[in-house]
């Protein structure tokens, strides 16, 4: 099997290697980029994140998943548009269009959408900070588990989602400033469940009253 250019330039400008399609008749191609830091990830595309640069506000998935990786587009198979047209523009009242939406890892995990791995996330996450330091995002929506422990470390997301928290944010010795930070449950576990998308449904009405400013949806530690 010969090396061929990935179509979105790949993982930076470098060649991708064709490996056996486990994908149901796509070609996918090993991360190289990241091959040497152990990233065990095959993709059609890397999906990078889409929005205006900079941007107040922003938003972070987990990892891209089938139509995604197809499209190499963020969020737009259906817990995209779940997203796009309930979550931002019902409840959160903000256009998706104002908005950067990126992931935690850039490339499609190969076995049935599982969790990326601490290496595969160790690999990627430099291109999220990346990121952040072009975007400069006055506000952030952590969707799902993983990038909200990414950014705040020690998260329980029973407690912590749809609070909002104050993050000063100091990559690589550069001070990108102080971002309000909100965990949000991830658009997916609302595709069969509808106790759950009444959650969702609420977070992302928070997360719009953050980004107007309400600091009512700001977590105060309870004194007992
Ligand atoms: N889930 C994510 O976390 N990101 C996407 O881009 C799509 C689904």
């Amino acid at each position: 099997m010969g090396s061929v250019q990935a179509p979105d330039g790949g993982c930076g400008e470098r060649l991708g290697r064709e490996v056996p399609d486990n994908q149901g008749g796509h070609t996918v191609r090993k991360c190289i980029e990241h091959d040497d830091l152990g990233c065990p990830m095959t993709r059609i595309n890397r999906v990078n994140g889409q929005g205006p640069t900079p941007c107040p506000i922003m938003l972070i998935g987990e990892a891209p998943g089938k139509t995604e990786d197809k499209q190499g587009i963020p969020f737009c198979g259906k817990s995209g548009s779940e997203l796009t047209y309930l979550y931002l523009d019902k409840c959160a009242n903000i256009s998706r269009q104002n908005v950067y939406v990126t992931n935690l890892v850039k490339c499609r995990t190969n076995d049935r959408d599982r969790d990326p791995s601490q290496a595969e996330e160790n690999a990627c996450s430099h291109l999220l900070v990346d990121e952040l330091l072009k975007v400069k995002p006055r506000f952030v929506g952590l969707i799902g588990r993983l990038s909200s422990r990414w950014l705040l470390h020690d998260v329980k997301m029973e407690k912590m989602h749809g609070f909002g928290y104050e993050y000063d944010f100091y990559p690589w010795g550069v001070h990108i400033g102080i971002m309000k930070v909100m965990p949000l449950y991830h658009p997916a576990y609302g595709l069969h469940n509808t106790a759950m998308m009444r959650h969702i449904m609420e977070d992302f009405t928070r997360f719009g009253r953050l980004v107007r400013g309400d600091t009512n949806v700001m977590w105060k530690e309870r004194k007992e």
